[in-house]
C-alpha cells in the first residue's frame, strides 16, 4: 500500500483529496489516494490485524466541531465504526474511524487512538508494536468532568497551524548519513506527531554545484566552498567553508577529495528525491533552501562590479575554512541569482513546491552595516526578491541570529519590519525558547509570523536535561501575548535519541486548548512511561523513579540554558569545573538520582528474570543504559577525579595510581555498556557513515565511479567527518569548538577518551615523583599527537573495535555495573548534596 504514495506528487492529489469529502458525504469509504499514505503508514508500522482496522477519512471542516474556539486546525475525530455499513477493503471491515480536516490531523488522529486505546507510542528509541492487542482495541468512551459519557468520538484541534521538527544543523549532528529507511521511519514519526512543516535541507549543494556551473566558476574553485557530509549545516549558513577531515587521514590528493564530495552531492539529490515526494504524499510543507548569498570565493571575479564581500570569522576557523565570501543583499546582483536560483530549484524539483523558504543572512555572523536604514535596506532587498522569484512565498529564518551581540531591538525592528514594508511575509523560528527564548526580548519579532520552539539539546550532547517546569506555560503565555502572529510550535533538538518526554510534551501542546492550558504534568509522565514500558511493568517502583527524575534532570532552572557534561569527555585538567555552556556542573539533586536510577535498575533487573527469555522493550532498555551511564559519568567519574586531583595535590604517588587506575576502570566500564548498544556506540556512527558510500546516486550522474579504491577512499572521508565532527569540530583542535560535538559513546571512549586520560595520570605521576609541577603544555602536546593520530584511523583495525554493538547483553552489563557502584554512587552523592 505504500506504493501508492512514492513519486505521486500532492500538486495532483489535491483533487483527489478534494473528491475525497464529496464521497464522504455519500457514506462510502474507500482509501483514497490522498488518504492512501497513511495506510502505507499503517502497514510499515502496525501488526497485520491493524492493517485494515483505519477508515481514515479527510472531512470538511463544517464536519468536525472544533472542541473549542482557538483549536481549529487540523481537527479530527476519532471513533468506533458504528457498523457494518462502512465499504470493506482488504477483506475486512474497518472497526476504528480516525476523520480529520487534513492528513496531519489524521495523522495525530491515529497517534491518539494508539495511545488512549492501545497504551502504545512510537518514539526514537522504541515502539511496543509488537505487544498491541490481537485484535484493534475499541476506542474507550470519553469521560466527562460532569460524569457524561460520550460516545460520538473524540474531538481535537490544534490552536497554530503549524508544528514544525528539527534544527538545520539537525543535518549535520544526526541525519548527516541516513539511509532512505532512516528517513522514512523518521517522515512516519513525524506523521503521527503532527509535524507539517519541515525544513527540506538535504542535497541542496546539487542544486547549488548545478547553479554555479551555470555561472561560470570552475570545478577547481568547489573544493574550497562545499564541505564534507557533517559539516554542510554550517557551510549553509556561510559560517565556515571546504573542507579538511580527509586531509587530515594523510591518505589521497584534493582531487580525490573533490571527487568524494561531488558523488555525496548525487547520492544525497536521490535521496531528496525520495524526501520530497513523501512530504508531498503526507501533505507535509517544505520549507526550502533559498540562495543566501553566500558563494565560492571565485565568484567575486566572474562579477567584479557587484558588492562581494568576506563575511565575518566564525568560531575561531582559519580565513581559508571561514571568512566566507557572499553577495550582499542589497546588489542588483543578488536579485538576479536569488531569482535564478530558485527558477532551477523549481525545475529540478520535479513539480515539487512550497511558499516556505529559508534564508539565514546573518546566523552567529556580523552584517556589513549596523545602520536601521541600511538594515532595513538589506531585508526589504531580500523579500522583494523572493516575491519576485515566487510571488506569495515567505521567508523563513532561525531568530538565533539575534542572539549575537550586534543586534538591539531598534536593528532587530527595522530588520523585521523591513519585510512587511516590502510587501513580503516572514516566519522565525524562535529556535530555544526554553532556553534563550529571543521572542519576548524582541517584541514576538515586531509582527512577523513566529514559532515557539522547545531545542533542548545543543550539539546533539548526551545526558538526562529537561527544563519542565520552564516550558510547561511558556507557550500559553506566549500565545496569550501574541495570538495573532504565534502560528506554530516546534521541536528544534540538535540530536535526538534523548529524554523524549520532553519533546512529546512539546508537541502535546498544540493540541491544547491554550485557554485553559491544564497539563498535568505529573500524570503525563507516569503515562508516558506505562505506554514506554508497557502498563504492566510500569510497578509503584518503576514510576516512583520517573517521578523522581522528572523532579530532577527534567526540572532543571530557568537559568540553566543547556545540559552538562561529563568530565570524561572534556579534556583532562586539575580542575574541570565548568559552570558555562554545555559546562560540567550538575543542577540536580544526586542522592535523588542516584535513588531513581537505583529503583529502575533493580525494576528492569527483576522484570528480564521473570520474562523468561522475552526481551524488554527496546526504550526500557534504552532508559536502563542511559540512567546508568548518567550516574557512572556525572556522579562517579567526577568523584574518582577529584581524589586524583587531590593525591595530586599531596604528591602521592601511589595515591595517584590506584586513583587513576579506577578513574580508567570506571571509563573501561561505561565504554563496554554504551558499546553494547546500537545507539550509545561509536562503532555504529561509523558504519552508518561508510554504508553511506552505497547510497544511490541518480541515473544522470556523472559520478558513479565505482572502482575499489575510490570506494575505499570515499569511506574513509565518510568517516573522517564522524570522527572530526564528534572531536575536534574543526581542522584542528580550536580553542572554541573542539570537544564542542563530544559524545558519550562506546568506543569513543576507549579510543579517544581514554588515552588522554592515561597521559594526563602518567603526567600528574610524574610531577609527583619529580617533585614539580604538573607540566599542562608537555601533556598538550602528547595529547596532540594521539588525537592527531586517532584522526587519520580507519575503525575495526585495532583490536576491540565492534561495530553496531560488542555482543554484550546490554541488561548483564547493567546488573554487573549496578551491584559494583551502586553503593559508591549513593555514598558520592551524599556528600555532594
Ligand atoms: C447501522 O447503524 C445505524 C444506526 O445505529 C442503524 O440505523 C442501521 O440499521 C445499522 N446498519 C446495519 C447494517 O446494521
Ligand atoms: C495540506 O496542507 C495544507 C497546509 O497545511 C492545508 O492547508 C491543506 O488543507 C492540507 N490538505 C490536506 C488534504 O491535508
Ligand atoms: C576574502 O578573503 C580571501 C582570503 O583571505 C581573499 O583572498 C579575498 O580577496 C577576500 N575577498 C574579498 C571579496 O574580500
Ligand atoms: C575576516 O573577518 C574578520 C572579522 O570577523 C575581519 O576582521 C577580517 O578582516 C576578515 N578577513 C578577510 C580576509 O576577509
Ligand atoms: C588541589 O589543590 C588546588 C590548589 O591548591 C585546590 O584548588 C584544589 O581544590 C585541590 N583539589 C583537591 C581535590 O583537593
Ligand atoms: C537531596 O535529596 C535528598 C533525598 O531526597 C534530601 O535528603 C536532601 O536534602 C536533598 N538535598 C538538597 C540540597 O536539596
Amino acid at each position: 500500500m505504500a506504493k501508492g504514495s512514492s513519486g505521486s506528487r500532492w500538486s495532483s492529489l489535491s483533487l483527489v483529496a478534494l473528491a475525497a469529502v464529496a464521497i464522504l458525504h455519500t457514506g462510502a469509504a474507500a482509501p483514497t489516494a490522498a488518504t492512501q499514505p497513511l495506510y502505507g503508514l499503517v502497514a510499515r508500522l502496525l501488526p497485520k490485524a491493524y492493517h485494515t482496522a483505519f477508515d481514515f477519512q479527510i472531512v470538511s471542516e463544517s464536519a468536525i466541531p472544533p472542541s473549542s474556539p482557538k483549536n481549529i486546525y487540523d481537527v479530527y475525530r476519532v471513533s468506533n465504526v458504528a457498523n457494518s455499513t462502512v465499504t470493506e477493503h482488504g477483506g475486512r471491515a474497518p472497526t476504528v474511524l480516525i476523520e480529520g480536516t487534513t492528513l496531519s490531523a489524521l495523522g495525530v488522529g491515529l497517534k491518539f487512538y494508539l495511545e488512549q486505546a492501545a497504551q502504545v507510542e512510537l518514539t526514537w528509541t522504541g515502539n511496543r508494536f509488537d505487544e498491541l492487542p490481537a485484535q484493534p482495541p475499541r476506542v474507550p468512551d470519553l469521560e466527562l468532568d460532569s460524569g457524561n459519557v460520550v460516545t460520538t468520538g473524540h474531538v481535537h484541534g490544534s490552536f497554530v497551524p503549524w508544528r514544525y521538527y528539527t534544527n538545520v544543523v539537525t543535518f549535520g549532528y544526526q541525519f548527516a548519513f541516513w539511509d532512505w529507511s532512516r528517513w522514512e521511519k523518521e517522515l512516519d514519526w513525524m506523521v503521527l506527531n503532527g509535524i507539517n512543516q519541515l525544513p527540506a535541507m538535504v542535497g541542496q549543494e546539487y542544486v547549488q554545484r548545478e547553479f554555479f556551473r551555470s555561472l561560470g566558476v570552475k570545478e577547481a574553485d568547489f573544493d574550497s566552498f562545499f564541505t564534507g557530509p557533517s559539516y554542510q549545516p554550517w557551510q549553509r549558513m556561510g559560517n565556515m567553508q571546504g573542507s579538511w577531515t580527509y586531509q587530515l587521514t594523510g591518505a589521497g590528493t584534493a582531487a580525490d577529495e573533490l571527487a568524494y564530495k561531488n558523488r555525496w552531492i548525487d547520492s544525497q539529490w536521490a535521496l531528496q528525491q525520495k524526501i520530497l515526494a513523501r512530504l508531498d504524499g503526507f501533505n507535509i510543507t517544505s520549507v526550502l533552501p533559498a540562495f543566501q548569498g553566500f558563494v565560492p570565493r571565485a565568484v567575486k571575479d566572474l562579477f567584479p562590479d557587484a558588492i562581494i564581500r568576506n563575511s565575518s570569522t566564525w568560531s575561531g576557523f582559519p580565513i581559508e575554512h571561514t571568512n566566507v565570501t557572499y553577495v550582499e543583499p542589497t546588489d542588483p546582483l543578488f536579485a538576479k541569482l536569488s531569482i535564478d536560483y530558485i527558477k532551477l530549484q523549481d525545475k529540478l524539483n520535479n513539480g515539487h513546491r512550497s511558499n516556505f523558504y529559508l534564508l539565514d543572512l546573518y546566523n552567529e555572523l556580523v552584517p556589513s552595516c549596523l545602520t536601521e536604514e541600511c538594515l532595513k535596506a538589506i531585508s526589504s532587498a531580500v523579500s522583494k526578491t523572493l516575491q519576485t522569484a515566487h510571488p506569495g512565498s515567505i521567508w523563513v529564518m532561525q531568530g538565533w541570529f539575534l542572539t549575537t551581540a550586534v543586534w538591539n531591538p531598534a536593528r532587530a525592528k527595522a530588520y523585521l519590519t523591513g519585510i512587511q514594508e516590502a510587501g513580503g511575509k516572514s516566519f522565525v523560528y524562535d529556535l530555544a525558547s526554553d532556553s534563550i527564548p529571543v521572542w519576548s526580548s524582541f517584541e514576538g519579532f515586531y509582527g512577523s509570523d513566529w514559532g515557539w520552539s522547545v531545542i533542548s539539546n545543543f550539539g546533539a550532547s548526551q545526558g538526562l536535561f529537561g527544563k519542565l517546569t520552564a516550558i510547561k506555560d511558556r507557550p500559553y503565555t506566549a500565545y496569550a501575548q501574541y495570538p495573532n502572529t504565534l502560528r506554530g510550535i516546534g521541536v528544534t533538538t540538535e540530536g535526538i535519541n534523548n529524554n523524549e518526554f520532553i519533546y512529546e510534551l512539546t508537541l502535546a501542546f498544540p493540541w491544547t486548548n491554550p485557554d485553559q492550558p491544564a497539563i498535568n504534568v505529573p500524570k503525563r509522565v507516569e503515562q508516558f512511561i506505562q505506554r514506554r514500558y508497557g502498563p504492566s511493568r510500569a510497578t509503584p517502583k518503576v514510576l516512583e523513579a520517573w517521578k523522581l527524575l522528572s523532579q530532577t534532570v527534567w526540572d532543571a532552572p530557568a537559568k540553566t540554558e543547556t545540559g552538562s557534561k561529563s568530565y570524561i569527555e572534556k579534556p583532562p585538567a586539575l580542575d574541570m569545573v565548568n559552570t558555562g555552556w554545555l559546562g560540567t556542573v550538575f543542577w540536580y539533586n544526586k542522592t535523588t538520582v542516584v535513588h531513581a536510577w537505583d529503583l529502575l535498575a533493580e525494576s528492569g533487573i527483576a522484570e528480564r528474570n521473570a520474562a523468561h527469555g522475552r526481551a524488554l522493550p527496546k526504550a526500557y532498555i534504552f532508559d536502563l543504559v542511559d540512567t546508568t551511564r548518567e550516574i557512572l559519568l556525572a556522579t562517579v567519574f567526577p568523584s574518582v577525579h577529584a581524589s586524583l586531583i587531590d593525591a595530586y595535590n599531596r604528591s602521592d604517588v601511589t595515591q595517584i595510581r590506584s586513583a587513576g587506575r579506577q578513574l580508567l576502570e570506571v571509563a573501561r566500564d561505561v565504554d563496554r555498556l554504551l558499546a553494547s548498544h546500537p545507539l550509545f556506540s561509536f562503532g555504529a556512527r561509523v558504519k552508518e557513515a561508510r554504508d553511506s558510500a552505497n547510497l544511490p546516486v541518480l541515473s544522470t550522474s556523472t559520478s558513479s565511479n565505482n572502482s575499489p579504491s575510490f570506494r575505499n577512499g570515499f569511506q574513509q572521508f565518510l568517516e573522517s567527518n564522524v570522527r572530526n565532527l564528534v572531536t575536534w569540530w574543526g581542522p584542528e583542535s580550536g580553542p572554541i569548538l573542539a570537544d564542542y560535538g563530544s559524545k558519550q559513546w562506546g568506543g569513543l571512549i576507549s579510543s579517544y577518551y581514554v588515552p588522554r586520560w592515561q597521559l594526563f595520570i602518567s603526567q600528574l605521576e610524574l610531577a609527583a615523583q619529580e617533585k614539580r609541577p604538573y607540566d599542562a603544555t608537555a601533556f598538550a602536546a602528547l595529547v596532540a599527537k594521539h588525537e592527531t593520530a586517532w584522526q587519520a584511523q580507519r575503525w575495526g583495525d585495532r583490536n576491540g573495535e565492534s561495530w553496531v554493538s560488542n555482543g554484550y547483553d546490554s541488561i548483564d552489563i547493567v546488573r554487573s555495573l549496578w551491584v559494583k557502584y551502586a553503593a559508591l554512587a549513593t555514598k558520592i552523592a551524599a556528600t555532594e548534596d
